[in-house]
């Protein structure tokens, strides 16, 4: 598919990789790049091949936030009817398959809650993450009051959403916000490393680990840990669970068959 405002392209035939493109607007999430990257992770996601996914942008962003020119002729009836943010910026949510955001640069605004989006950040050494919605006189409008709590705690999240300030990547790890930082020139080796270990895994053992921790965000302990439990005695059904635990018995490289 051709698309305007990102590209795609696969790794190792197992890793769809998704770079945003608008790179003179640090590329600011418009309407119709949320709508590309959305079909991009669908057409991902239904392709057997494809393991994992990361989402990038470029050295100087991964992306500096919603549209802001878009956005500011908006009036409370056109995102109240046509459901801003919800309408195209959701279809993360509904993707089985994990996917990876390799930050360099800002990720600001909707930059930064995009990345929350994806299940884990890997960040650049110059990676640069806030919510800056203060200063436009709105709030962040893509879960960034929810998921930055939960990834950084109260504390830091309520002094990014007041102040608008930038968090280095540095403070961004010890936060919790991502999983790991690396030097610029090593991200996409980095990430594209995690991405090909990830697919090489049982697929059906890949998408329950992303249910099950997910599940930790939207209900009570008891509930998790029940989901995971059935979900962790189901795996027992499958040939990969077989197959791993023989490989590690008979102490050969397990051959997954995502069965
Ligand atoms: N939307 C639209 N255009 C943007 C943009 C955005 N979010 N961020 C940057 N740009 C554009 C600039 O307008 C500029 O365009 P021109 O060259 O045509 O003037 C170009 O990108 C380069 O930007 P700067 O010249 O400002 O670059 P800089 O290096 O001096 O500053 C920056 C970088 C600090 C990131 C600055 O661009 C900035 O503050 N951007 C806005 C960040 C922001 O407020 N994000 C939140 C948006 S609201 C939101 O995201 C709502 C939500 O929750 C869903």
């Amino acid at each position: 598919m051709a698309y305007e405002f990102i590209t795609t392209h696969t790794e190792g035939e197992k890793v769809g990789v998704i770079t945003l493109n608008r790179p003179k607007q640090l590329n600011a999430l418009s309407p119709q790049l949320m709508v590309e990257l959305g079909q991009a992770l669908k057409a991902f996601d239904a392709d057997e091949a494809i393991g994992c996914m990361i989402i990038t942008g470029n050295e100087k962003a991964f992306a500096a936030g919603a549209d802001i020119g878009a956005m500011a002729t908006y009036s409370f009836a056109d995102v109240y009817r046509d459901d801003y943010i919800t309408r195209d910026w959701e279809t993360i949510r509904t993707i089985r398959k994990p996917v990876i955001a390799a930050v360099s640069g800002f990720a600001l605004g909707g930059g930064c809650e995009l990345a929350m989006m994806c299940d884990f950040i890997i960040a650049a050494d110059n990676a640069k993450f806030g919510q800056p919605e203060i200063k436009l006189g709105i709030i962040p409008g893509a879960g960034g009051t929810q998921r930055l709590p939960r990834a950084v705690g109260k504390a830091k999240a309520m002094d990014l959403a007041l102040t608008g300030r930038m968090m280095d990547a540095t403070e961004a790890e010890r936060a919790g916000l991502v999983s790991r930082v690396v030097p610029l020139d090593k991200l996409m080796e980095e990430a594209l490393g995690a991405a090909l270990m990830i697919s090489g895994y049982g697929r059906m053992a890949v998408l329950a680990a992303k249910e099950c921790v997910n599940r930790a965000y939207e209900g009570t302990l008891a509930d998790g840990v029940m989901f995971e439990r059935r979900m962790f005695h189901a795996l027992f059904a499958t040939a990969d669970q077989k197959e791993g635990m023989d490989a590690f018995v008979n102490k050969r490289p397990a051959v997954f068959k995502h069965q």
